[in-house]
């Protein structure tokens, strides 16, 4: 296993590329499946999550090959059966669902367990699948579905939480060739849901209203190849801007669309952070002190829960106290106890967390927990005096590209050793 060692305190400066999203890639990726033909997707990141999805599809049937920064797939012929052993590791390979039994008729796709940052149900997929004609069991901890023909129907996904992002691209995918149209309201506006939608319009779909509530998909017999660009990470991108920010430093992240970030430049800039856009680049410019904030995570275009532990690291440094609320995921706040390990003042009461600042940080040895928490610690690592060694990276190398390489480049001090 490997462990990110950071020598922190200074400022972040310079320019970071950022890469492809990985939660536009992977759904991307498996709507690949629904032709026979072959689709090109292109400025895929490099990261375990999206190699992980390349090998869920292999063993599908399909051809995956990886070509620099592109993936060809080709699923000439498939079968509907996903392997427990497989599904496990990754809760996003739940939206090879739709595809599977848009092409298939039929899937057995292992049901997906729980994961650190609470209960993640998949309900609201099934409930649009069954509203698409199929009839689904639960058998030996696999999800049967089963469906003579897919018929378009009025879906209504809203949740408890919102909208379901995954479950909006599953039926989505699905109804593309369902016979009629399908109306799904209560949709997920991200603008994954937007890229998926392009590229299925790419691939001879007609899909209509995506990144709105309702979104309209006439289905189609069939469906071609296609080549398709993945937009990039607004959550790697949110990452390295609060990074920048913490770090009282000064960064110009390119290949960004700031219209993704909205939510979160706006609260960086409450707090006095400047920004400056520029098309497709952002400057990010902070001398602090920082203002103190109220933040509560919305489903987009509100402030996303996948930035929400890196924000929490920057609280830290406010003046004054801040309450950071979690309406996405409840037990979201995994990074809370590793933060207090290097200093920091955070009680949890609830679905917030009441961050007490500036607290100086001190590095210390901590656990990744999941993804976004992970690069939380290591923002919490970049800020501290001293050495942090964050343990557990495989967590942040399932979503963030070379992330090392990309902070060494802006001139932290960090480096990756093998325990
Ligand atoms: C996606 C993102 C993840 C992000 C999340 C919310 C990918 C690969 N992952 O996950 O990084 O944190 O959106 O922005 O794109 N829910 C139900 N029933 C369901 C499905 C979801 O109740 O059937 C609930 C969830 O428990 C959660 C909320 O709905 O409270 C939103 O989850 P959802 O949008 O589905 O998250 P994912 O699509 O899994």
């Amino acid at each position: 296993m490997y462990a990110l060692v950071i020598d922190g305190g200074r400022p972040l400066e310079g320019q970071v590329r950022i890469s492809g999203a990985k939660n536009a890639a992977l759904p991307l990726m498996a709507a690949a499946i629904l032709t026979r033909e072959p689709c090109v997707i292109r400025g895929i990141p490099r990261l375990s999550d999206v190699a992980f999805m390349g090998r869920i599809l292999t063993s599908l049937g399909a051809s995956v090959r990886f070509n620099g920064g592109s993936v060809t797939i080709q699923a000439s012929r498939i079968r509907g059966f996903a392997d427990y052993d497989l599904v496990r590791k990754m809760r996003a390979s739940v939206c090879i669902l739709g595809p599977l039994l848009a092409r298939l008729g039929h899937a057995q796709v292992s049901y997906p367990g729980g994961c650190v940052i609470g209960p993640r149900p998949i309900d609201l997929h099934l409930k649009g699948m069954r509203a698409l004609g199929a009839e689904i069991t639960i058998d030996g901890g696999y999800v049967c579905a089963r469906a003579e023909k897919l018929r378009g129907a009025p879906i209504f996904l809203g949740g408890r939480a919102g909208p379901t992002v995954l479950g909006t691209a599953n039926v989505m995918m699905a109804a593309a060739l369902a016979e009629g149209t399908t109306v799904i309201d209560s949709a997920a506006c991200e603008p994954e849901v937007v890229d998926l939608a392009n590229f299925l319009n790419a691939m001879g779909a007609k899909i209509a209203g995506a990144g709105s509530p309702t979104i309209t998909v006439t289905g189609v017999k069939e469906l071609h190849g296609a080549t398709h660009e993945v937009i990039p990470d607004r959550i790697e991108a949110a990452t390295f801007a609060i990074a920048a920010a913490a770090t009282k430093g000064e960064v110009t992240l390119t290949h960004v669309r700031p219209e993704h970030l909205r939510s979160v430049l706006d609260k960086l800039m409450e707090v006095g952070v400047e920004i400056f856009e520029n098309g497709e680049s952002l400057t990010v410019r902070a001398a602090g002190p920082f203002r103190p904030s109220d933040i509560t995570t919305q489903p987009y275009a509100g402030f996303p829960t996948d930035a929400q532990a890196q924000m929490t690291v920057l609280m830290t440094q406010a003046d004054g106290v801040s309450i950071i609320t979690e309406r996405i995921f409840e037990s979201r706040f995994m990074h809370v106890s590793e933060l207090a390990r290097l200093g920091a003042n955070i009680a949890i009461e609830g679905p917030s967390a009441v961050v007490k600042g500036p607290t100086p940080l001190r590095g210390a040895p901590v656990m990744a927990s999941d993804l976004r928490a992970s690069a939380a610690l290591v923002i919490a690592g970049l800020v501290a005096q001293g050495r942090t060694r964050v343990r557990r990276i495989y967590h942040l190398d399932r979503g963030y590209e070379m992330i090392d390489a990309k902070l060494r480049k802006l001139g932290a001090r960090v480096r990756r050793i093998s325990e």
